[in-house]
Parts: structure tokens; sequence; C-alpha cells
């Protein structure tokens, strides 16, 4: 593999001028470093991109291995060497190899049919979807239901993640069990706190007195044997390849409650903008490449600048879980000591990914990062055409706001009074979609997917793993079980609490 320090190497000697010195000295910059893509606007001005820098960063990653990464990772080769696998969601938006395209697509067929099925009143009067998951099996649903659900109006849909008994117990307050369909989505189908979850969940439609639970249930797995394993019939099993990462599965059958609630149409269209920005990633020149810019923007604040997290602030209430989807995205796929041959990584991996909404944020964690000492580049989404149908005046306001922050956090201001004083020269990036729609969000998401292996690539490290999450479940497990002695500290807890 090629060394990747050594073309990362130009960010040793970057000086940076102020943003708005930068926008004064090259009048083209606003026209350079935006990507207009259908339904997006991406913004990156207001960073400390240039396009010198956009060169550099061009020249390095394709000396890194970006082709050859991209190429396995389309072509259904080994993107995932740990495990020895390809990493094939794009195939699922049909950007990928025919074959693994073509079973995609008949997998894809096979959910339609079954919400054909289902829409049939085949299992009875469904009003309720309880969706069972954890991580890459309940993130992405979430946010898809969230955003796009709200005025479907088809199906209450829960999504029900933590084991602790609160959540399930929130989640099924308002729902009939007769008419409640659970769905059971894990992708190695051997996940405790989802399998636990389950059991409870189909004991409570059981003592409710439904007749046949387990016929209510639907299983979304790529280890389709244990779910039969678990009971659920070989018909309301909806598999998904091995292929497709937990994190990056909600375009597989791990998409059915949004498939459900919002149509198989809308499915289908998210399916569509996705596959155009996996079009756009692949075949855009670097330069106007709004994933690689925006990797190319993550470690210049990471490599250069030693900024440790990055916020993303959605001003669309629609996209609030959007943040909570990006830390797994990120921090499980970059978030990684060992390069792809093994060797330690010399260098920091992903930044921490937070966030929250705006303008809730505003008045909360906003002023440290207008004034605090600690660098934190920003992500600021919003849309235009608004979710509702107050008085325009709401919508004014929020995106006012969204674009004012933006411009403060560059600007700054000269106070006599340093407390009353902005440093400014804070980069913020803004993405502006035209709706918030199933087509912008496939899109937008796939953006998020292209921007991590981007940054994967930059870093020379395998975002398709994720070992670090083994060691805590195997010793939660051994606790479980009792019997093992744990260090001091953790064994007075377990002594206090649980015997
Ligand atoms: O523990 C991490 C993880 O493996 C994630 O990568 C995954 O999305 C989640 O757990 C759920 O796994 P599963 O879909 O197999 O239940």
């Amino acid at each position: 593999m090629a060394d990747v320090r050594m073309p990362l190497s130009f960010l040793d000697d970057v000086t940076a001028d102020r943003l708005v010195d930068l926008f004064e000295a090259d009048k083209d910059r606003l026209a350079a470093l935006t990507v207009e893509f259908p339904g997006l606007y991406f913004d990156f001005s207001k960073t400390h991109l240039t396009p010198d820098l956009v060169a550099h960063f061009s020249a390095a990653i394709l000396q890194i291995g970006l082709e050859q990464r991209r190429g396995d990772l389309f072509g259904g080769l080994i993107a995932n060497p740990t495990e020895n696998r390809a990493a094939e969601h794009c195939a699922e938006r049909g950007e990928g190899t025919a074959e693994s395209v073509g079973i995609a697509k008949q997998l894809h067929n096979r959910m339609r049919a079954l919400i054909e099925v289902i829409e049939a009143g085949a299992l009875g009067e469904i009003r309720h979807i309880l969706h069972i998951g954890i991580g890459g099996s309940a993130l992405g649903p979430d946010l898809l239901v969230d955003a796009l659900g709200r005025d479907a109006g088809r199906y209450d849909v829960a999504i029900v993640s933590n084991v602790d008994g609160s959540a399930l117990k929130e989640a099924i307050a308002g729902f009939d069990p007769h008419k409640t369909l659970l769905v059971i989505a894990s992708k190695t189908f051997s996940t405790t706190e989802t399998l636990l979850n389950a059991e409870s969940a189909l004991q409570w439609m059981t003592e409710a007195g439904v007749e046949d639970a387990i016929a209510q249930v639907i299983a979304l797995t790529a280890n389709p044997q244990a779910a039969l394993d678990w009971g659920v019939d070989e018909t309301r099993i909806l598999p998904f390849s091995e292929s497709v990462g937990g994190r990056y599965s909600l375009w597989s059958s791990i998409g059915f409650p949004a498939a459900l609630a919002l149509g198989w149409t809308a499915f289908e269209d998210l399916l569509e903008g996705a596959a155009e920005m996996d079009r756009h990633f692949r075949l855009t020149p670097l330069d106007r490449n709004a994933p690689v810019l925006a990797a190319f923007v993550d470690q210049y604040y990471s490599l250069a600048r030693k900024a440790q997290t990055r916020a993303v602030f959605a001003y669309d209430e629609r996209l609030r879980l959007l943040p909570s989807y990006l830390q797994q995205l990120e921090m499980e796929s970059n978030g990684k000591s060992v390069t792809l041959d093994g060797t330690h990584l010399g260098a920091e991996s992903a930044a921490i990914t937070w966030g929250g909404v705006g303008t809730d944020a505003q008045h909360a964690v906003f002023q440290l990062l207008h004034q605090g000492t600690r660098l934190v580049p920003v992500e600021f989404l919003a849309a235009i055409e608004p979710g509702h149908d107050f008085d325009e005046a709401h919508h004014r306001q929020l995106l006012g706001n969204c674009f004012a922050q933006g411009a403060a956090l560059m600007a700054g201001r000269v106070h006599e009074d340093n407390a009353r004083a902005y440093s400014g020269d804070r980069p913020s990036t803004t993405i502006l979609l035209d709706e918030v729609d199933p087509r912008s969000l496939g899109a937008l998401i796939a953006f998020y997917e292209h921007r991590t292996f981007a940054n994967a690539v930059l870093l020379g490290i395998n975002p398709f793993d994720q070992f670090g999450v083994e060691l805590g479940k195997e010793m939660a497990k051994s606790i479980e079980a009792g019997g093992q002695r744990f260090d001091p500290s953790t064994q007075a807890l377990i002594n206090r609490a649980m015997s």
C-alpha cells in the first residue's frame, strides 16, 4: 500500500490566511468552492480550503490510491480486507457489478412483494410498525421515517434500539398489539439487545391475546437461518447481502419500515438520489466532487489544524436525527488506529462528530463555537422549502439564523471589551437542499458515505470493519454470565447493582 503520510506532508507547511482575506484575494472563490448537484448545493467557501490546497490534496489522494480503492468499492472487490469482504451498499441502488446489482434487485423485489401482501391485508389489519434493531439496523430507518414520514399517515412507526425496557415500554404505549407488525432488524441476527427486545415485544403481543403473534413478525437480516431458527417464517424473512455493512444498510431490506411507511415509490426515489451521488463521486473531477472536497476539509482541519471534533447542525427539524446517524457512520467507520496494512496510524483518526438542531443549539452550545478556544469546523444543513404550512416567517427566521451563524463565525467582531469580542475566522460548510424529499435525502446520505470513504482513503484505513465494539460486548456477556472477576472498580459496581 502507498505511504499515506508522505503525500500529505504538504500540510506541515500550510499557512492559513483569514477567511475574509481569502474571499478578498480571490474573486472566484465562491464559484471555485461551491458544488451544484441536483437538489443540493454545497458551499465549502467558508473553510480555509483554497484552489491551491485542493490541487495538493487531489494529487495526494490520487497518489495514496483513491482510484484503486474507489474501483474496488464499486467493482465488488475486497474493500474490507480485515473481514475479507466487498462493501456493496452502492449495488443496492444500482451502482455496482451486474451480478450484485441483480441480487440486490431480486431482494428489493421480494421486499416490495411482501409490502404489497401486507397492504392487501394478508397479515390482518396493520396500523403500527414496531421496528426493533440497533446501530445501523435502527439509525438509518429512524432517520428516513422521521425526515420523510411526518405526513405519510400510513402507519405509526416506532423504532426501538435500547435494551432498556423503558424504550420498549414507551414505543408500544399507544400500539394495539393485534394491529402491530413486529419488525426485527439485525444483520447478524445475534445482537443481544435486539433479540431480547424482540422476545419481550413478542411476549407483549402474545399476552395481549394475539393468537398467532409470530405471524406478525418480519425479519430483516443477512443471516436468514438465524431468523428461521428464531421462529420467523421463511416468507416473512427479507434477507440482504453479507457485503452490505450495518451502517450502510438502509438501502437494503433494513429500509423496510421506511419503504412500508412512505410507499415504494418514495423508497425507489431515495435509491435513485443515492445512485446519482454515486455517479457524481465516481465520475466528477476531484475539484468539483462534493464528497471528496468535504473530505479535504475534514482532513485539513484534523491534520493541519488539529481540530478534535466536527459539529453538524441541521436547521430543519426533519433532519434532527442526522447528527446521530452521522456519528455512527463517521466514528464507527473511521475511528481507528491502524492502517490498511495493519500498522499504527501515526496520525489522528476521524474527528469526533457531534451536533444538534438549529435554532435550538444557538441557545445552548454556540457560545463555545463563537468564543471558545477550541477550533470546531461546523456544518450547517438547511432546506429552501419548509416542511409545514405555518406562516412563512418561521422558515425565513430559520434560514436567516442558519446563514447568520456561518457569517458571524467567519467575520467575528472587534470590540474593546475582550468578553464581547469575537475572533472570527471560524470555518463552516453549508449544505442547502431544495427540499427534504426522498431523492435529495438519498443523495445527501450517499454524500456522507462517500465523504467517509474518501476520508478513509486519505487516512489509509479500512472504514468497513468495527472491531472496536467487540471487547465491550464480550465483557458484557461475561458480566451477565457471572463467575469472572473484574477489576476492583468494576467488580464493586457489579456487586452493588447486580448481585
Ligand atoms: O456493535 C456494532 C454493530 O455491529 C454495528 O456495526 C451494527 O450496525 C450494530 O452493531 C447492529 O448489528 P446487527 O445489525 O447485526 O444487529
